[in-house]
């Protein structure tokens, strides 16, 4: 099984700058080095460029999405370079900001659809970015991800049309949410969207709501992406993000989240996004991040029996 890393400099989808520099700050942290350290091969494919959809065949939605025409191209690119990779590896997608998940989930239910198997989305984050351009206050298209690969039709544009495989909108679980924009709040309900906010992990912990989402995997032999905002993580392990919200998930809650991950052998691809470098301390949010990722490839404290992930 081999590890395929791909660096997505976006950072259209966010007012503030410095997400760019987010993968270089992966690379820095060590986190090829990390993951061939635990046995696996591992290749850095470098960083993606967008392609550049003419304006002409970009149908603008109505309302706020600043940087459409950019997204679509990032979006566009990035889907395909998300199926090309997961045909031959497990695909690592190092953002940017949480805009690219438009693509790699696209991309990875492309895929999902020719093994003939589903997909899901555990969505670790503050927010659903689940608002669409009528519904956003701010019109940063990071906070639009989830409505977009879900195949709402205000969104389809970044596709460049109608999304041929949308992830099903009951198959998205959300963990760590507790910022949700008004009628973001709305949407979510309409769409039966699994949220599992930050109330219900003080009450319950991490361990139910995952075990749900990991039995339903299981049952129907389904791929699992997982898509790691930083601020899910609280702000005092975790600074290096424009979008910080007070009471987020533990460094004891993130790992046990990835090592429960790592023994289940579901996961099929991982976006880590959001690092904004320019707002770390000594690097702590990079090293951090990647700590998180060996965990959910089989780093531990301590030799217990477990099975090794399969890549299918
Ligand atoms: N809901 C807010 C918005 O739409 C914040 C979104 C934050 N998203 C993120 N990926 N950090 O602007
Ligand atoms: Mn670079
Ligand atoms: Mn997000
Ligand atoms: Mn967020």
């Amino acid at each position: 099984s081999s590890i395929a890393l791909l660096g997505v400099p976006v950072q259209d989808g966010t007012h503030e700058k410095g997400c760019l520099m987010g993968p270089d700050a992966l690379r820095t942290a060590g986190i090829v080095e990390t993951l061939r350290g635990l046995g696996f091969s591992c290749t850095d494919h470098g960083d993606l460029s967008p392609v550049t959809t003419g304006s002409d065949s970009i149908s603008e939605p109505k309302g706020k999405a600043i940087n459409f025409a950019k997204i679509a191209g990032w979006t566009q690119s990035l889907s395909d370079k998300a199926l090309d990779m997961a045909r031959s590896s497990f695909p690592l997608f190092m953002g940017g900001d949480h805009s690219l998940s438009m693509g790699s989930v696209a991309g990875m239910a492309r895929y999902a659809a020719e093994q003939k198997r589903d997909l899901f989305v555990l969505w670790l984050d503050a927010h659903p970015d689940f608002n669409l351009p009528k519904t956003s206050d701010s019109g940063n298209m990071h906070g639009m991800s989830v409505a977009a690969f879900c195949g709402l039709s205000e969104l389809s544009g970044v596709y460049g049309g109608p999304l041929e495989h949308p992830v099903n909108t009951s198959h998205v679980h959300m963990m760590g949410i507790r910022s949700v924009d008004r009628q973001e709040r709305d949407l979510l309900k309409q769409h039966h969207v699994c949220v599992n906010d930050m109330r219900i992990l003080d009450e319950v912990g991490v361990i139910k709501p995952l075990q749900q989402l990991l039995d339903a995997v299981k049952q129907q032999d389904a791929m699992l992406h997982v898509s790691l905002d930083v601020d899910f993580l609280d702000p005092s392990i975790a600074p290096a993000v424009g979008t910080t919200v007070p009471g987020g998930a533990t460094f004891r809650e993130a790992h046990l989240i990835m090592e429960l991950l790592h023994e289940s052998g579901c996961v099929t691809s991982l976006d880590l996004v959001e690092l904004n470098p320019f707002l770390d301390h000594r690097g702590k949010t990079a090293e951090l991040l990647t700590d998180l990722t060996a965990s959910l490839f089989g780093r531990k404290i301590f030799d217990r029996p477990t099975r090794r992930p399969h890549f299918r």
